[in-house]
């Protein structure tokens, strides 16, 4: 049964709003027990399950759980077996055995969209990533190329958590707490284990997804900036319940258990949830709502004031992996090189592009493609770039940048890359020819205090 635009929300006020809260929802009234959780019997003859997101003796502040109310439970379902064919391109524990290091500067032009027909599942592939689901620590990035919707099947990933960024085609995410429409220039995120099923409505579809083994996306602590700014929490949407009742036969679920793929058959639908509430749950975020903050005098900031969400590690400040974007905002800095500054980074940076183009970068890095700059890897503006704005001088005055949206996943882990990503045909193997024209602009005698027009002492004190 192909789903129809109808059945996806359209404007925000076909959603819950807000992050972490503990949400419920009905899709019939009453179909929610009232006072407690597990009833004898639950109301319409449903089923109660719980969906654990941390362990149960996690500290309240990090708990999150949701009951779900259900026509049948999930455990109703045959035997999972090996997915027949294999998927070749899904890892979830980096070693040498999957994967291999290298710390170039390495960057993909966009990767074709098949023409074969492929799905969501299919199109996922693994490019680099960290650690071990089995551990519970890492991460793994993945892209996907799909052309149509998934069919008689939901996915589920018990590895860990899904933050996907359609760069093009929108999706039509069903899911056991509702649905969501997500376009290019919004983000959604799946939990670990929860069961969704994504239809491309556009067809051809690209895009990125970070994925976090053993903990959750926040949202980043604003610390001097005060009580606002950045993402805000009200901006983040949830679905509101909807269920399928009917009889769905030869149904799979298709598990991702360790990086492999397991599938199960079932006669129903997965998404026959009536009603539920709790914390753990899936969510979407439009960027352009996003309200960066940037300097207003002098230098350029660190990319961490652009995080949208993080998910953090034990270690105070340290991310697994943050998400931060570069979207369009007004650059006003005097006497500053504007563009990010060359850097040498302990953390490991993959960037993407949704669209438009990106001001570090004159050529090269288009909607689609990614580059990835590993811990320690020295980047920076293109020679193009950087010839142009000290070419622009002092005077260029206040400077928006507009029609662009890029992003980083950042991690404190080093990435392992796979085979496929390193060897594949997209590599620009030019990307290093971007830097090579950087000349010595190097002058003894041009010091601050003969004739550097640069420098403007007063603004110092
Ligand atoms: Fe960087």
């Amino acid at each position: 049964m192909a789903p129809k635009s109808s059945d996806f929300p359209s404007a925000d006020s076909d959603y819950q709003s807000g992050f972490g809260n503990h949400f419920s929802s009905e899709a019939i009234a009453g179909a929610l027990p009232q006072g407690q959780n597990s009833p004898l019997v639950c109301p319409l003859g449903l089923y109660a399950e719980q969906i654990s997101g941390t362990s149960f003796t996690a500290p309240r502040k990090l708990n999150q759980r949701s009951w779900l109310y259900r026509i049948k439970p999930s455990v109703t379902h045959e035997p999972f077996k090996p997915r027949v064919p294999k998927h070749e391109k899904l890892v979830s524990e980096f070693s040498q055995v999957n994967s291999s290091i290298n710390p170039t500067q390495i960057r993909w032009k966009p990767v074709d969209i098949p023409d074969k027909p492929t799905d969501f599942v299919d199109g996922l592939y693994s490019v680099c990533g960290a650690g071990s689901s089995f551990l519970r620590h890492g991460f793994a990035i993945h892209m996907y190329t799909a052309n149509i919707s998934m069919e008689n099947s939901a996915f589920c990933n018990a590895d860990g958590d899904f933050l996907i960024v359609p760069q093009s085609g929108r999706l039509w995410v069903t899911t056991e707490c509702g649905k969501l429409q997500v376009s290019p220039g919004e983000i959604v995120i799946l939990p670990q284990g929860f069961r969704f099923a994504i239809d491309l409505p556009d067809g051809p579809s690209r895009g990125y997804v970070a994925e976090v083994f053993g903990t959750h996306f926040q949202l980043p602590d604003l610390g001097p900036i005060g009580a606002n700014g950045l993402a805000s929490p009200k901006d983040f949407l949830v679905p509101t319940a909807s269920f399928e009742q009917e009889s769905r036969p030869g149904y799979t679920i298709i598990q991702k258990f360790g990086g492999e793929l397991f599938t199960a058959r079932q006669d129903f639908s997965p998404f026959n949830v009536v009603a539920w509430h709790g914390n753990y749950v899936p969510y979407k975020y439009d960027l352009s709502k996003f309200c960066p903050y940037n300097t207003v005098l002098v230098d350029h900031g660190d990319p961490s004031i652009n995080t949208v969400l993080t998910a953090p590690t034990d270690k105070p400040g340290v991310a697994l992996l943050d998400f931060v974007i570069f979207p369009p905002r007004w650059l006003v800095a005097e006497h500053t090189f504007r563009p990010p500054y060359y850097h040498r980074n302990c953390m490991s940076e993959f960037m993407g592009l949704i669209h438009g183009g990106y001001e570090a970068k004159a050529d090269g890095f288009l909607p689609g493609g990614a580059s990835l700059h590993s811990c320690m890897t020295p980047h920076g503006p293109d020679t193009k770039t950087y010839e142009a704005t000290i070419a622009g001088g002092d005077n260029v005055g206040p400077h928006r940048i507009k029609d662009t949206m890029a992003f980083m996943f950042e991690s404190c882990l080093m990435p392992r890359i796979c085979p496929w990503a390193l060897e594949s045909s997209y590599v620009d193997h030019d990307y290093y020819q971007c830097w090579i024209g950087l000349k010595s602009h190097f002058n003894p005698n041009n010091t601050r205090n003969s004739h550097n027009n640069n420098w403007h002492p007063e603004i110092q004190q």
